[in-house]
């Protein structure tokens, strides 16, 4: 048998990870033939409920789950790990100010990017999914400088999935019809869901569904306010689909994406005049386990004037961060 990978995820009694760790433990991570031991990572008023989370995968009889360690120790939770779910983060209350949010979890993600520094493989693979998810990926890089900051990434995918879903409904066509589609920027409002290079069998997207109004008055805010939109419907936010997405993010970046574009938010190395450093979401080609960043593209007015904002807005959230960096 194979020697069982080592999966930490944050947050483990939350909402998000009642959909994830039951994916990871059925194989749709690392595939079919692969065992895997979950180290699960929650506060210590959370262990009970990580516990019963425990309790329950033990009763799926999955054959692909070698074992469990839950823990409130970053330390143990990150411990030769080869991949990690950074979900847990500390929920806007009301009254908060932006900035505190920022602050709040900034001092999570210190403690964590020392953990990891600390007790990770150097090739561990992380995804940071709790909010706001590209500066906390950022602190985390920052808190741990013996680690390589290529693997740390932030997830943009269920941005990116969410308007597959509206663009191949727009125009009859299969979601995976759809290349050369991106989020660039912030998983926040200020995302710029990118349809100028998109492609299906053959076509440029723009033309197939032939109405710019819709795609800039419908289709990005749409695609932004999506996740307001779930929590109105469902009274709680997006989990099972965020859960999903933060699997597409890394199956595709274990296993690759056969030459297509994903989006992932990944350190900027100052392309396409990004500050180096951000966590920007932008388009990647995955192979052998790694990521490579679609380079030469060329922006137009309407591009230019998006990116600006999300960008913008992740210089800002560095700005109030800076201590920490
Ligand atoms: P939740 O509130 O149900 O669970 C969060 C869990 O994290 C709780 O169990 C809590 O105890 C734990 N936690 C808090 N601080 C921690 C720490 N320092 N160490 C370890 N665990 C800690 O939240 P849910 O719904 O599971 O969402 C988790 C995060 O994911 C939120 O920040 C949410 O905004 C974010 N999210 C991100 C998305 C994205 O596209 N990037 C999409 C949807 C949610």
């Amino acid at each position: 048998a194979q020697t069982p990978k080592r999966i930490a995820v944050t947050g483990a009694a939350g909402q998000i990870c009642y959909a994830l760790l039951f994916r990871i433990a059925k194989g749709d991570v690392y595939g079919p033939d692969q065992p895997v031991i979950l180290q699960l990572l929650d506060l210590p008023q959370a262990l009970d409920a990580v516990r019963g989370v425990v309790m329950e995968l033990e009763d799926c009889a999955f054959p692909l789950l070698a074992g469990t360690v839950v823990t409130d120790d970053p330390v143990t939770a990150f411990t030769d790990i080869d991949a990690a779910f950074f979900v847990g983060s500390r929920p806007r209350t009301k009254g908060m100010e932006r900035r505190d949010l920022l602050s709040a979890n900034a001092e999570i993600f210190r403690v964590q990017g020392e953990a990891l520094d600390k007790a990770a493989k150097r090739d561990a693979q992380c995804v940071v999914v709790g909010n706001p998810a590209n500066t906390n990926a950022m602190i985390l890089a920052a808190n741990a400088p013996n680690f390589p900051t290529e693997n740390i990434t932030a997830m943009i995918r269920l941005d990116h999935n969410r308007a597959l879903t509206q663009f191949a409904s727009k125009a009859d066509l299969h979601v995976d019809d759809i290349e050369r589609f991106v989020v660039w920027g912030n998983h926040s409002p200020t995302m710029f869901a990118d349809w100028t290079e998109a492609e299906a069998k053959g076509r440029k997207l723009s033309e197939i569904i032939g109405d710019e109004t819709w795609y800039r008055e419908t289709l990005i805010p749409q695609v932004a306010t999506r996740g307001a939109a779930i929590i109105e419907a469902r009274g709680a936010s997006s989990a099972a689909s965020a859960a999903n997405a933060a699997i597409d993010h890394m199956y595709d970046w274990i296993h690759g994406t056969d030459g297509k574009w994903v989006s992932m938010a990944v350190p900027s190395t100052g392309l396409y005049d990004i500050p180096e450093g951000l966590m920007v979401g932008l388009p990647v080609i995955c192979k052998d386990g790694h990521y490579e960043r679609v380079e030469g593209l060329e922006f137009n007015d309407f591009q230019k004037e998006m990116m600006a904002r999300t960008v913008g807005e992740l210089e800002e959230e560095r700005e109030a961060v800076s201590d920490l960096l």
